[in-house]
């Protein structure tokens, strides 16, 4: 698979009425993290993420007829309002993706977005943006240049489309666990895009994720700009081997049902996420006191209790709590009786294991 492959073609006809595609599209929790990238957005070690439930975006997109050709025309609503910033960044995204679709110079855009969770909660709302926009651009692209794909094919070019908006989001695209990143333990992986997970033992399809949230404000430095800081770490070369080692030691522990493995490696690359950028040249701190509060808790918490639950950090401050279904109902008392019990803003997504992003329309 190359580049070359997800090239595409104008339209066939001038526009005569407005094409309209709606999704829904979840966004994701990364066990094994993508930190660090290089060329046009290629991550530089494969990731491992599970895609989520609740936390979806959906997307609203309708070209209408333009008269002049050009560069894309777009009108940006989000949660019913127009918004510029978010507009300019989506228009940079569709200027770097019109050897896609190089119809998008021919039609005028109006894009309406809204997210089922609050903008600034900490989640990565990126990877299901830019999936949801993914989707509705190959769509567009099947509706307007009558480009037939099968089911896979689909996913996996709005895959390659989604990471040159977000990394993270191209591991949106499928259901539960994905692999984006060439690595030598999974067969078929690629840095274009991302692959599902199919070696999965059925305990890791009832795994939860319970957002904690201990601060919402604005992170001090962005994703992208951490990324930028991996350039050069002293420790890129150790990172990206042990990224490898950690995605084929999950992938085994996913196949074989082994939870104790699968806390042990989610824990090491949350750790390690924070390690790696507070050692940066530039180095930054993104974990308030409150979370490594709870982050301790949580470990001492699975001694206590032999409860099977860990934790995983996102690139902030807010802690994804991991447990399975069946414990459910004794995790549930632990948040509110320990783990929350003397936060001020006691705020909490609950999410799980996801079915993949849905066509609305
Ligand atoms: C820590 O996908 O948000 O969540 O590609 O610059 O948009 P860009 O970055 P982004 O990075 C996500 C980083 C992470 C780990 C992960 O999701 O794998």
């Amino acid at each position: 698979m190359t580049d070359s492959d997800f090239s595409g073609s104008g339209l066939p006809a001038p526009l005569t009425d407005p094409v309209s595609v709606t999704w829904q599209s979840p966004s994701n929790i990364a066990f094994v993290k993508y930190w660090g990238k290089t060329g046009r957005q290629l991550p530089v070690n494969p990731s491992l993420s599970m895609t989520l439930s609740k936390a979806y975006t959906e997307t609203k997109l309708t070209a209408f007829p333009h008269k002049e050709e050009g560069a894309a025309e777009l009108e940006f609503w989000f949660e019913g309002k127009q918004n510029e910033a978010f507009g300019e960044r989506t228009g940079r995204f569709l200027q770097s993706v019109s050897d896609i679709f190089p119809w998008l110079g021919q039609v005028k855009l109006k894009l309406e977005t809204h997210n089922t969770f609050p903008h600034s909660a900490g989640i990565a709302s990126s990877a299901s943006a830019f999936s949801a926009l993914a989707l509705c651009l190959c769509s567009l692209d099947a509706e307007l240049c009558g480009i037939l794909l099968d089911e896979m094919e689909f996913r996996f070019k709005a895959s390659y489309v989604a990471r040159l908006g977000s990394g993270s989001a191209c591991r949106s695209l499928f259901p539960g666990l994905t692999v984006w990143g060439r690595t030598r333990s999974l067969p078929g992986s690629t840095d274009l895009l991302a692959i599902p997970v199919t070696e999965v033992h059925p305990v890791f399809k009832s795994l939860r994720d319970t957002i904690l949230i201990v601060n919402n404000k604005e992170k001090a430095v962005s994703s992208t700009e951490g990324h930028n800081r991996m350039i050069n770490h002293p420790f890129a070369e150790a990172r990206i081997k042990q990224a490898e080692k950690n995605t084929s030691g999950l992938l085994e522990a996913l196949k074989n049902g082994d939870k104790d493995t699968f806390i042990q490696i989610v824990e090491n690359e949350a750790l390690t996420l924070h390690a790696l950028m507070m050692t940066a040249n530039k180095g930054f701190m993104l974990m308030y006191p409150e979370t490594v509060r709870i982050i301790s808790r949580i470990q001492e918490l699975r001694k206590e209790t032999g409860l099977e639950i860990c934790f995983t950090l996102d690139a902030g401050p807010n802690i994804h709590l991991i447990y399975f279904e069946d414990q459910i109902e004794q995790v549930n008392k632990l948040i509110v009786e320990d783990l929350l019990k003397n936060n001020k803003q006691s705020a909490r997504i609950d999410d799980h294991y996801g079915l993949g992003p849905v066509k609305l329309g």
